[in-house]
């Protein structure tokens, strides 16, 4: 739902017939695996327990029946019960999915145009808007947009059954395809039914942690199999729509579109991540990306066979023959050249000696890496030419073969597969994403602490703010070396210092930003500047602050203009800085009102701030995928910045499940890029206007009242933790095996060193979602009883960021569901604290009721009918999971020995699936 599909129109009955269609299929292997009759029980189970889709048929006495049915399952048929509704869960969503492609493609044949946010309509639009053809194309061609995957654990589904349902829906499309072939659709159809029951049989759980280099693996796949294809096929369209609405095609080898990751490279919290790591994901990279080129290259030299070429070329032909006659053969290449690898090429193919080399070169490359992975190290003829090293080195001869085919006429040949291979080449480089570094700024610190210590210059930790600057930046300045190789420290220490050693080691173009977390003074900044001088890094990474507490947030900018006017800093960053914001962190901090505002007002200060001094900024948002970790749909995350804040230059995270919701298919990959491309391109040629002082006013009072409600109950309220932790399963999710890092960031601590996911996670399981809404009705409230009704109705209607951010708190609500969390309180939470839940369910009423009358909306979502009917469909499969969840909860939380039992685990993973599979969205 929160997806690049969501301009789909979908034939509600067809999808309607495909989800019962899948279910029946379902159902007939499932009569069919379990053996003796089960399975003819477990259907009939299951239809007992289903729920009517309209809350207004549960009546009292229904839910009264129902409830006991559902505490008097044994543990056994809860099992099977919760198995069979997750996956019918998520057979429905194949379906909306496959549906929701469908149509979009459907739209795109259409009238030219017709697709919201499809290449065709913004260039359309903005040209009827009256924005100059010149003007466009200079935003486009500027424009740099980078998509960094994270490993952040939200993605419940294995890769096995993700595959399975990538497989399940390309068996739904193809029988929908008229006029196949009855042979064809037998085929589709045994693809549907292995599919299926393969998916029954398979166990859902992951039963191991993953590893942060099997994290990587995962982000590669995707990068390997969804985009590597789709980027240049995105961009054939981006340059058609350009040239017909500008005149002139796109530059050669640009692409706006450039992809990061932080799998194997985010330490935050995670020891599991080391140097050892980060440096194996990197070679890895590099060895896919050499695995990737190597295919390409092969591919290009079968097809540019042309004998016609300039004089440029002829003769780095004729030098490339001359090198592979005199070269020593490489041990490598022996074998494969004994199979005709690239020999027997007549002198006349000047493309094809060329790539010769350039093939050969790449295998090398290949088995560089491959050795390095393997641990060994490179041979001792190895010779650094051998191999390529950086893009530049490829693109080069890539080039002159364009240039040469443009000038004898081949104009055709040129834009085919060599202008893809040049286009992935400036996408994926020669490491497919370039990996970033986080870390925790107090991990810096206490490294320069060690340092100051052992050199009996004091301690770097009792110094305050402008000490630690004066030393840092005199150490800045300094040609001497500080820091001795064999620094006596702790392992901690020496951990983050490895880490900046290996940094500096590693293949240029290997690595993105270096982002801190929990950033709040310029001498966090200034510390990793230190060390990364310190380990001899020739090609330092570029140092991105993450602000991410609202105190921190509102002292961002204080922060930058202190790093701006040092001289030593100014002239390091040359003239661009990043800056990373933290949007579910500052919303745990302060609730999603204050947190979205504050951010919106860093962005315009810190905006202005570096127009000031002459400097180009390029925001970092780190969202989450729901709500209330700052997700949005894509057009509307960048519609509802402020104008000028974005200016053709963006950095976002694509997490945990967000990235197999926006790449998991490359038709789903090529309609996320180009709504990035199109909603970014709009913004920054028609960005709002800036709003009202009178506005202002009124979000600052909305954000204060709203924020203190927050934290008066989530920090305030001494009996908030203990609520939380026995309303919800977050002491269970430990058991989930999502993620390579620790739930918490220190191992004790309230809801402080809690980190934002299960924060979220745990509470949108119970469906109560507080945390994306807890103060908004007070401050709603309050707005009213100051008269601001109006303002408040103007400010939906005509402020984007407004309209956005209480549309996405509707949406919330839509999923919220007070009697399922009012459920989870009777069963789960101790008897005193039961009035604090009640008082919360209360509070999840009054915001639906004040949003309602805001929106003017009758129904939550009234205009979305296509959510309405998303979710309706769901219901019925849905809240009989959260019942049966809330009552393991209760069997595992009992003192009876039963508690140990296993299955009740199994049971709570597969409800937390279904669950996350029905709502869309994980925590
Ligand atoms: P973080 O991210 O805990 O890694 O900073 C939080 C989130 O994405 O919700």
């Amino acid at each position: 739902m929160l997806g690049p599909l969501d301009f789909g129109i979908v034939e509600k009955d067809e999808l309607d017939r495909d989800i019962d269609k899948l279910r029946n299929i379902l159902q007939d292997s499932i009569k069919e695996l379990e053996k003796s009759g089960d399975g003819e029980q477990l259907i009939k189970d299951v239809k007992e327990l289903l729920l009517a889709e309209t809350p207004s048929e549960r009546t009292p006495e229904f839910m009264e029946k129902f409830i006991e049915k559902v505490s008097s399952l044994s543990n056994e048929s809860a099992l099977r019960i919760s198995r069979t509704l997750s996956h019918c869960l998520n057979l429905a969503n194949v379906a909306e999915q496959t549906h929701l492609i469908r149509s979009v493609k459907n739209l795109e044949s259409e009238e030219e145009g017709v697709l919201k946010f499809s290449c065709e309509d913004i260039f359309k639009q903005l040209i009827e808007a009256g924005v100059e053809p010149d003007r466009i194309y200079k935003a486009l061609t500027e424009q740099s947009i980078e998509l960094v995957l994270t490993a952040h654990p939200t993605q419940m589904m294995r890769r096995t059954l993700i595959t399975k349902n990538n497989h399940i829906g390309e068996a739904l499309e193809g029988l929908s395809n008229k006029s196949q072939s009855s042979r064809d659709r037998k085929d589709w159809e045994d693809q549907l039914r292995r599919e299926i029951s393969g998916s029954w049989l398979t166990d859902e759980i992951r039963r191991n942690k993953p590893t942060p280099l099997e994290e990587a693996q995962g982000g590669f796949s995707i990068l390997e199999q969804n985009l590597w294809r789709t980027l240049p096929k995105f961009m054939k369209v981006l340059d058609r729509t350009c040239f017909k609405y500008t005149g002139k095609n796109l530059p050669l080898g640009f692409t706006n579109i450039k992809f990061g990751s932080w799998m194997g490279g985010d330490r935050d919290g995670n020891d599991n991540v080391n140097s050892k790591v980060t440096k194996q994901v990197s070679y890895f990279s590099r060895w896919i990306a050499a695995s990737l080129f190597y295919k390409e290259i092969d591919a290009l030299l079968f097809e540019l066979s042309m004998v016609r070429m300039t004089p440029e070329l002829a003769e780095a032909a004729l030098k490339a023959q001359e090198r592979r006659n005199t070269n020593r053969p490489k041990p490598v290449l022996t074998l494969y050249k004994e199979f005709g690898g690239g020999s027997g090429i007549p002198e006349r193919e000047g493309y094809r000696i060329l790539l010769a080399e350039m093939r050969d070169k790449m295998l090398l490359t290949k088995k560089h890496y491959e050795d390095l992975i393997g641990g060994q190290t490179p041979p001792p003829d190895h010779d650094d030419d051998d191999i390529y090293h950086t893009a530049k080195q490829v693109l080069d001869p890539l080039l002159l073969c364009y240039d040469s085919l443009i000038s004898v006429g081949a104009i055709d040949v040129a834009n085919g597969r060599l202008i893809d291979v040049i286009r992935q080449l400036n996408c994926f480089g020669l490491t497919l994403s370039k990996l970033d570094i986080r870390q925790e700024s107090t991990r810096h610190s206490e490294v320069l602490d060690a340092i100051t210590n052992y050199l009996g210059i004091g301690s770097y930790l009792s110094w305050n703010e402008k000490e630690r600057q004066e030393f840092l930046i005199r150490e800045l300045e300094s040609k001497r070396p500080l820091v001795p190789k064999d620094l006596p420290c702790n392992a901690r220490v020496q951990e983050v210092l490895d880490t900046f050693r290996m940094a500096a080691e590693l293949p240029a173009e290997s690595l993105g930003a270096y982002v801190i977390s929990m950033c709040q003074n310029p001498s966090d900044i200034l510390a990793v500047e230190l060390l990364q001088k310190e380990s001899g890094n020739k090609f330092p990474q570029r140092v991105a602050p993450l602000f991410e507490m609202i105190d921190d947030l509102e002292r961002a900018p204080q922060t930058m203009e202190q790093l701006y006017s040092i001289k030593w800093y100014k002239d390091r960053i040359n003239g661009s800085q990043e800056i990373m914001l933290g949007y579910s962190d500052s919303s745990k901090d302060s609730g999603r009102l204050t947190s979205s505002w504050s951010l919106y007002k860093a962005q315009e200060i810190l905006t202005k701030l570096s127009d000031k001094h002459g400097v180009k900024l390029t925001l970092f948002h780190g969202r989450g995928g729901t709500i209330g970790r700052g997700g949005a749909p894509t057009y509307l995350a960048i519609q509802s910045q402020p104008g000028g804040s974005i200016n053709g230059r963006l950095r976002v995270t694509e997490q945990g499940e967000m990235i197999t919701a926006h790449y998991g298919q490359p038709g789903v990959a090529f309609r996320s890029i180009e709504v990035y491309t199109t909603a970014t391109l709009q913004q920054t040629l028609l960005p709002p206007p800036p709003p009202s002082d009178h506005w202002r006013e009124i979000m600052d009072e909305l954000s204060s009242v709203s924020g203190k409600k927050y934290r008066s109950i989530v920090r305030g309220n001494e009996n908030f933790v203990r609520y939380f932790r026995a309303s919800t399963p977050e002491r269970e999710l430990s058991h989930l095996n999502i993620g390579s890092r620790p739930q918490k960031r220190n191992v004790s601590g309230g809801i402080e060193s809690l980190r934002a996911i299960p924060w979220i996670f745990a509470f949108t399981q119970t469906r109560l979602i507080l945390p994306a809404w807890l103060g908004v009705a007070e401050a709603l409230e309050a707005a009213k009883e100051k008269g601001y009704t109006n303002d408040l109705k103007e400010m939906y209607k005509s402020w984007p960021y407004f309209q956005t951010t209480i549309d996405l708190i509707e949406m919330v609500l839509m999923k919220a569901d007070p009697l399922i969390a009012a459920r989870y309180n009777d069963l789960l939470v101790p008897f005193e604290l039961q009035s604090l839940g009640k008082e919360m369910i209360g509070l999840l009423n009054k915001t639906v009721s004040s949003i309602l009358s805001l929106t003017n909306h009758s129904t939550l979502q009234q205009d979305n009918k296509l959510l309405q009917h998303f979710i309706a469909i769901r219901r019925s499969y849905l809240d009989p999971l959260n019942y049966i969840q809330a009552e393991v909860l209760r069997r595992l939380r009992s003192n009876h020995v039963e508690a140990q039992n296993p299955i009740l685990v199994d049971i709570l993973i597969i409800s937390i699936n279904g669950l996350a599979a029905g709502l869309r969205n994980t925590g």
